[in-house]
């Protein structure tokens, strides 16, 4: 496979310029529509970007969730598809491409990596505080652990909490902390411990692969089982290529193979890891095959579907495979840092170094002026889709769970993330955000805090309603005319 990569290609004037290494063959209109219609649609969606209709958005930059660029050969193989309830030729083929590049033999489909979070908890969390030590949750991860009376324990080292730092792999896990637990929790009440690779919570931060060698230590020596959400897997590799000099001139093929070979299950989002759709776990293991089988025909559908559609099957299966073609894994990354690079410039608080799926802005530091209790990451988020028509993801306190007594329980962070899907989007677009975002964070004193005025008990953030605590887009909206005149 392929080791071209972005980061190797340099320009005769020294400028650092992420090169598109790939040709844009079908395309779809945006829209930008008018800052007042962008007002109507923040209201009508309760100030929730997730609540947006893609009508008014310009740049969906919500998250690379399903929205990564297919590749021709994806969208080629969708078509011989085999429809069949059971037995179909797709599965075979994914399951196929589960072995050559996860390295793991036995496949259980679902239809997304929260599916497989679902079954992984059922099947595993067996009484009420069982414990799962994870570098980092994600929040359906969370969700499905508490959903089965399970609780967790985030294990990272202190460095991953400094959004400006120059840490390669932030997304470490503690090992100290992690035998520590261990010890105090009993092994008889771990299910088995969580590894996700470029941890999307803290910035899409990697860790690298000394780390996971050295709680794989760990887990062997209390019998453990880890379990590694490869959402983000390439990305992860990436980066170890990059930063970790063990593995310089390694391939995408080895550094993959070497840290599925650290888990003893593998399980996946295929809307992100295969610019597909659809999801799955894998394993070696006959024995945890077996724990698991049960599962997939009660929440998914049969063995040989669980739950996909067999084009989805078909286009995960190519997508796996082109996981390990560097040109396709580094444009996104590239142009993260780019876009980071400049707004650091630019003097606005970003999450560093660059992180894989997007760029984080750090809105508890650029929104000083507003309390957690207002929600700065889900106001700026509001914000900067009014000023610009980019739709951001508030990742912060609104992305949190209320605790068992029903109290806010605030995020460590306030972030919002600016997902740079795969190939998706071009330099000139990425220049815009930056544009938009530096003259944001110089008027951000006007930006005000949001109050919740519905909030469901579960996963609130997906589909909770906000509105703004005082008449602050009025003024946004004001100052931008001033400065932008009739600019769209
Ligand atoms: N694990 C990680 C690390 C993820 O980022 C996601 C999804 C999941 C599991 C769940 O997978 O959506 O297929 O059910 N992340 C998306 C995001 C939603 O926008 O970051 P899913």
């Amino acid at each position: 496979m392929s080791k071209e990569s972005s980061a190797k290609i340099k320009f005769y004037n020294g400028e650092n310029i992420p090169l598109e290494l790939h040709k844009v063959r079908v395309v779809q209109k945006l829209h930008l529509v008018p800052i007042e219609r962008r007002l109507e649609a923040l209201q009508e969606g309760g100030f929730n970007t997730f609540r947006l209709n893609t009508r008014d958005v310009f740049l969906d930059m919500l998250t690379d969730s399903g929205t990564n660029a297919m590749s021709d050969m994806q969208l080629s193989a969708m078509m011989h598809a085999d429809d069949a309830y059971a037995g179909s030729q797709s599965f075979f083929r994914m399951q196929k491409a589960v072995e050559d590049v996860l390295k793991k033999k036995y496949l259980l489909p679902a239809h997304q990596g929260r599916a497989a979070e679902n079954i992984l908890a059922n099947a595993y969390i067996k009484k009420k505080g069982d414990l799962i030590p994870m570098n980092y949750h994600f929040t359906t991860a969370l969700a499905h652990i508490t959903q089965y009376g399970g609780r967790i324990v985030e294990l990272l080292y202190d460095e991953a909490y400094n959004i400006a730092s120059s840490h390669p792999f932030k997304g470490n896990m503690n090992v100290e902390r992690l035998e520590e637990v261990i010890r105090e929790t009993g092994v008889e009440n771990i299910p088995f411990i969580r590894m996700e690779a470029s941890t999307n919570l803290i910035g899409g931060q990697p860790f690298s692969i000394a780390n996971m060698r050295a709680v794989r230590e760990i887990a062997d020596k209390y019998g453990i089982k880890i379990v590694l959400d490869a959402s983000l897997l390439g990305e992860n590799a990436y980066l170890v290529i990059r930063r970790e000099p063990e593995f310089a001139d390694a391939s995408m093929a080895e550094v993959i193979e070497i840290m599925t070979g650290l888990a003893d299950i593998v399980y996946f989002s295929a809307r992100k890891l295969s610019s597909s759709r659809g999801g799955g776990i894998c394993t070696n293991d006959l024995n945890i095959y077996r724990d698991l089988e049960p599962l997939v025909p009660l929440f998914e559908g049969f063995l040989t579907y669980g739950g996909m559609s067999v084009r989805e099957i078909e286009a995960i299966a190519v997508g796996l495979y082109e996981t390990l073609d560097e040109s396709m894994i580094c444009q996104s990354p590239q142009f993260i840092a780019y876009l980071v690079d400049i707004l650091v410039a630019q003097g606005v608080p970003m999450v560093t170094p660059p992180g894989v799926l997007g760029a984080h802005v750090d809105a508890m530091k650029m929104c000083e002026h507003i309390p957690q209790t207002q929600y700065p990451a889900g106001a700026l988020a509001a914000a900067f889709f009014l000023i610009s028509g980019v739709r951001g993801m508030e990742r912060g306190s609104i992305s949190n769970q209320r605790d068992e007594n029903g109290n806010e329980t605030y995020a460590d962070m306030e972030l919002l993330r600016l997902a740079v899907p795969r190939r998706v989007f071009t330099l000139s677009q990425i220049k815009y955000v930056a544009d938009r975002m530096t003259w944001l964070h110089r008027n951000r004193e006007l930006i005000g805090g949001l109050k919740f005025v519905y909030e469901p008990p579960v996963l609130r953030f997906f589909m909770g309603g906000l509105e703004p605590v005082s008449d602050w887009t009025q003024k946004l909206i004001a100052k931008f005319k001033e400065d932008f005149g009739d600019s769209l």
